[in-house]
Formats: structure tokens, sequence, C-alpha cells
């Protein structure tokens, strides 16, 4: 059962699709004048949710801040990342979510001092609280997930493995790449473009030198199944000849500053205006934009400084000292006053500051995109972006961001992952192999072994660090054998991400969610569930062999290496699983099958109705569709038995 508390007049944000009862008396918190909701916690109780946050899954002892950000030093202690999700799972005496419906900036303290308090504080008074109850933590966040729609549907190229490297400047690199894939033997299905494809960083363009003849070149690439996917920042080029920058002037797109001109602030391109998404008929405006690419051929992007990310303004200079030192200790090293000099215009005429509604900004850059490439192609597209707020997870997916080469941030991942789906952002994952710093062949095999397990897994790297595409490594069969396990896996972890999407569920979870009465898997959050047979005990160490890892319930061992899978029952409780780096190992629940299909080079080549099953059970339920059919539903399940 959902309930809704209006406070004030909250701005739209789309979060909520379904119709929600309002209640009368706010339960489980005590709130106060100043917006601040406040809730004792059970000695024993867990905290999920907040989506892209530092640290566990139980977010219990620490603050959080949802106000999205662009700062690549993702320490524990990083108050806030580059998306605000503020939906939380209070288990345990008593257990209930709450979601706090508001573009602002929202405080999360859980439990910081230790004095058993949760306190919510919202910086803006106009909000919609809602209140879910009913049953276990996992029926709370199903419960939520309803009344927030359905997740994104990417195609089944989306699902194969990616290429990226902050750095690919011409379309001979890019061919490189593929053709260095293909030679060793690795799958491949898209590589993404970063900035350098345009020209001089102005969306909407091709760098004409760099990549001459482009729609013939994206066809060329289709042609061998490479998808191409360009990025997409959110600021347009000041830039008269600029077309996109023309029509917007003109047609009053962007955001304003204090005296009602357009704003103005410095990212890759130099001096760009922000699109001012609050407006239908600017979203509708941006999102036609994409005509662009998709005319060349192109049906997956990544849209990224959608926090929006700002390197200098007109009354701001690049170093400036940031906010801290003028006062602000809750975001170090941040400049939030630049949000504060810039204005949308809402679609009730409200005029509003962007540091008011700033939470939304990204999110309404993947609907425009979304709602604009719904219109332009006939089939389904990729979408992933770097901002976001819930609502956002029904138009596309997203990434964590600029994580860095570290054990640290894959363990990271791991908690992201099901925090995430609880938000609806069920098309997610990594950088793998660390975006900043530089990997090394043991954690890049090790990542790559847990990003089998996410809808996104794409190796992306920053310009300036170690090259770290798989065939730079020694012994790329290592690499060949682990990326050629998600393939295998496809049939599997592709129906399970439709039916999940479909049924509105998540599709990894907590092994709490799924053993709610085992007090030792409550409190695990290195192992998780994929789908519904599947449960994974990444290794998230250096230099080690194996892991322990905890069995709930009896299950299989499938180990896979060197193309094949090797499958034994083992009893519950806590074993030894060695996994040297080629080998993979993963656990299917007892009665569960687990289809997989034949090792392919990309998703083009794949027949995801020709599988073995593996595991105990006695039928599967398995999604299979062309791969981009916009006609998706449970109807399209076939079952299959042994
Ligand atoms: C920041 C993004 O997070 C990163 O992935 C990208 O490579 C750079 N911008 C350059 O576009």
């Amino acid at each position: 059962m959902v309930t809704q508390y209006i406070y004030g007049v909250p701005v739209e944000t789309f979060a909520a699709v379904k119709e929600v009862e309002h209640g009368k008396e706010l339960p489980y918190f005590s709130w106060e004048k100043d917006m601040t909701f406040t809730c004792p916690l059970g000695k024993e109780d867990i905290v999920y949710g907040l989506g892209e946050t530092m640290r566990g899954i139980n977010k219990r002892g620490a603050r959080y801040i949802s106000f999205n950000y662009d700062d690549s030093r993702h320490r524990d202690d990083m108050p806030s990342m580059y998306g605000s999700h503020n939906f939380i799972v209070v288990d345990g005496e008593k257990t209930f979510g709450a979601f706090f419906d508001t573009p602002a900036k929202v405080v999360f303290d859980i439990d910081s001092a230790g004095d058993g308090l949760l306190s919510v504080a919202c910086e803006s008074s106009d909000l919609r609280l809602y209140i879910v109850e009913g049953g276990s933590a996992y029926s709370v966040v199903k419960e939520f997930l309803g009344i927030i729609g359905r997740s994104f549907l990417p195609p089944l190229w989306a699902f194969g493995y990616g290429q990226s490297r902050w750095g690919y400047k011409t379309a001979r690199d890019i061919s490189r790449v593929a053709a260095k894939h293909r030679e060793a033997g690795i799958p491949l299905d898209y590589i993404c473009l970063d900035i350098d494809y345009m020209d001089r960083y102005i969306d909407f363009t091709v760098h004409k030198r760099r990549f001459p003849k482009m729609a013939a070149y994206v066809k060329m690439m289709l042609e061998q199944g490479l998808h191409l996917v360009p990025i997409v920042d959110a600021g347009i080029k000041v830039e008269p000849g600029n077309a996109v920058y023309e029509e917007g002037v003109e047609k009053g797109c962007f955001c304003k500053n204090q005296d009602g001109r357009d704003f103005q602030a410095e990212v890759w391109p130099g001096m760009t205006h922000f699109p001012d998404f609050m407006r239908e008929t600017v979203r509708a405006w941006f999102g036609s934009q994409y005509r662009f690419y998709t005319e060349l051929g192109l049906e997956g992007f990544w849209n990224d400084m959608n926090e929006p990310a700002i390197f200098s303004t007109e009354s701001r200079k690049k170093n400036a000292p940031p906010d801290a030192e003028r006062g602000d200790p809750d975001q170090p090293g941040r400049h939030i006053a630049d949000y504060k000099d810039f204005f949308h215009r809402l679609d009730d005429g409200r005029r509003i500051s962007n540091y008011k509604v700033h939470n939304v900004y990204g999110a309404m850059m993947t609907k425009a995109s979304g709602e604009g490439l719904e219109k332009l192609l006939d089939k389904r597209y990729l979408l992933f972006s770097r901002s976001s707020y819930i609502g956002a997870h029904r138009y596309g997916g997203i990434w964590t961001g600029d994580n860095e080469s570290s054990w640290r941030m894959l363990r990271q991942n791991v908690y992201h992952m099901p925090s995430l789906n609880m938000c609806g952002f069920l098309y997610s994952g990594a950088d793998t192999g660390g975006f900043g710093g530089n990997t090394s062949r043991e954690l890049l095999l090790r990542w790559l072994a847990f990003s089998v397990f996410t809808p996104l897994m794409r190796n992306h790297s920053a310009i300036g660090t170690r090259k770290q595409e798989c065939y730079r490594f020694r012994g790329t069969e290592d690499f060949q054998s682990i990326i050629s396990l998600r393939y295998r896996l496809l049939p599997y972890l592709y129906s399970e991400y439709m039916k999940a999407a479909l049924r509105q569920d998540m599709l990894i979870r907590p092994l709490a969610f799924d053993y709610p009465d085992d007090e030792k898997a409550r409190r695990i959050e290195d192992q998780l569930m994929v789908g519904e047979g599947i449960m994974i005990a990444p290794i998230l160490e250096k230099g080690v062999n194996g892991r322990i890892v905890y069995l709930p319930e009896p299950m299989t061992e499938v180990r896979y290496s060197g193309g094949s899978f090797t499958c034994m029952d083992v009893g519950a409780g806590e074993r030894t699983a060695m996994a040297p780096l080629n080998t993979v190992v993963f656990y299917i629940r007892r009665g569960k099958l687990v289809p997989v299909g034949k090792a392919v080079s990309n998703t083009a080549e794949m027949d995801l109705l020709d599988v073995e099953l593996l595991g105990s059970g006695t039928s599967y339920e398995q999604y299979v569709d062309d791969g981009s059919t916009k006609e998706c539903s449970l109807d399209r399940c076939v079952v299959r038995r042994p």
C-alpha cells in the first residue's frame, strides 16, 4: 500500500506514474516545520535504498546528501554522487519505505551518530512524501516500483559487451579497437564514442576529418555486428553558426541568469547554454535534435555532464575557491553557488533557480532524449545517463560515473547494483576496469567477472590512464573466456531483465530479499541474487584464488572456464570456492534452471532459443523476442523444460 502526503506546492518531477491515495496523518515520522522528518530506528534495523550513494547496501551509520554533483573522488565519505534517488526502506522492528519526492537538496542522516535516529532534512518545503507499506522489505520495494513505472527496455545488443575510452579520436581508432577484439576472439557489441567524435565538442555534430562519411561508417560497423554509441553533453555551445544554439536562443529554450539573459557556463566546448529541460516544449525540441544521429543510423547514446557539470561561469572564474571556504561544510570542494545563479521557467509559469530543482536536471535530459528517440526510431534504443533521479529509469539507464581502477570501486559497484534496482534503475553498471587511475590485469579480470552479471557491461577509462582494452594484456584467452560467459548467459540475463522490468520487479537483489529469515544472509553484502535463479559471490580482493561463500540453501555450483561449464551440487552453509583468474563461479538456486546459449561474437549472431539448461529445476520461463521490437510483453515468454 502506498500513501502520499503533500507539503506546499511540489514541483513536477515525473517520478510517480500511478495515482496514489492521500493520507491524513503521517506515520513513522515526526515532522518539524523546517521540513525535517525523524524516525527512531530499532537496534537491528537495516536501512536500504538511496540508489547511487557510497558505502554498503545497508545505508545505516552515515550521512548522505541528495545534490547531484560531478566529483570523481569517490571516497566512502563522499556525501553525494551524480544522481539522487530519495527512496529508503527501513527493515526491522517496523518495515516500510519512504520516498521524498523533491528536486531540491535532501540530507539523509541514517543514524550517523549511533543514537538510533533516522532524520531526513528537506531543503524545500514543497514536496511529496510517499509512504510504502506491506510485508517484507522486498515487497515494499515491489510496491514502490509499481508506483514509479516500468523500467527502460533496451535492445538485446545493449546487453552485449561494450568497449569505450575517452581518447578514441578517429574512425581509424574505432576500427582498430573493433579489429583487435575480433583478432583476439573477444565478443563485442558496441563501441562508445567519447567527446572527440564531435566538432570541437559541439553536440549534434560529427568531426568531418576524423569521421568522414559517418553514415557509411555506421552502416559498415553495423554489418560487422557493431553499434556505435556517441556521447551527448548537456550544454550547447554558444557560437553563431551553431544551428542548435541559434534555434535554442530564438525559441527561448535556455536557462536564464539573474537579469534574464541566457545563462552561460563553461564546459568542454567552452561557453555553453543549458537547455531548460524543465519545460515540455524544450524537452520536445531537444529530443528532436537526436534526429541528427538517427539519420546517421545511430541507435544508442550516453548523456553526460548533466548534473549539470560546470567548469566556470561568467561570474566565477575557473579554479575559484570552492564553497567550503565560503561556508558549506556539507559539500567541500564544490561550487554549489553556481546553481543559484541560473533559472528555469516551469510549465506552471514559476521562475525557479536551478538550485531548487537541481536534482532532476539530468533526469529531465534523459526524459527529453528518451521521448525524442521513441518518436524517431521504430525500434528500442540504448540510452544511459550520468545524472539521474527516480523516474528517469523509465527512459534510460545510468552508469555510475568516474570511478577509479581500485578494488574498493569494484566492491562499490557490487553495493550499487541492488540499491539502484530498488529505485528502478535496472539497466546500470560501472566503468568496468575503472575510469581513473591505472588498472591491472587482475583487477580487470575480476571486474569483468562481476560485470558479466550487470546489464550494462562496458569497459571505459579516462584519457591519460593505462589503456585497458582486453587485448592489451597477456593471456587474452582469459578475457575472452570471461566475456564469452556473458554471451552464453544472455538467454538467461536478457530474459530475467525483461521479466523483471515488465513485472516491475528487481533484477539484482541483496540476499536478504530472498532469504529474509536467514540472519546470516540478511547481513551479507558481497553476494547478490541475479534474476530468479542465480546467486553470485564475486571475488573483490587482490591476490586471492578464491573466497568463502555463504549458501542459504543447497545450490548447484557452476564453474565456467575455457568455454565450458562444470556443475556440482553443494550443500547449504559456508564453503570455500576456488576461482583462478580465468574462472567464474556462480550458483543456481535449488529447483531453478538457467538457459545458456552457444558462444557467439556478438548478439546479432545469437539464437536465444538454442540453449541448454543448467540446474536442478523442471522448467524455465524464458522471455524471447527479436531483441528490438517495441511490443514487449510477458506473453512472449515460453516454457523450457530439460
Ligand atoms: C565525464 C564522463 O563521466 C566520462 O565518462 C567521460 O569520458 C568524460 N566526461 C569525457 O567526455
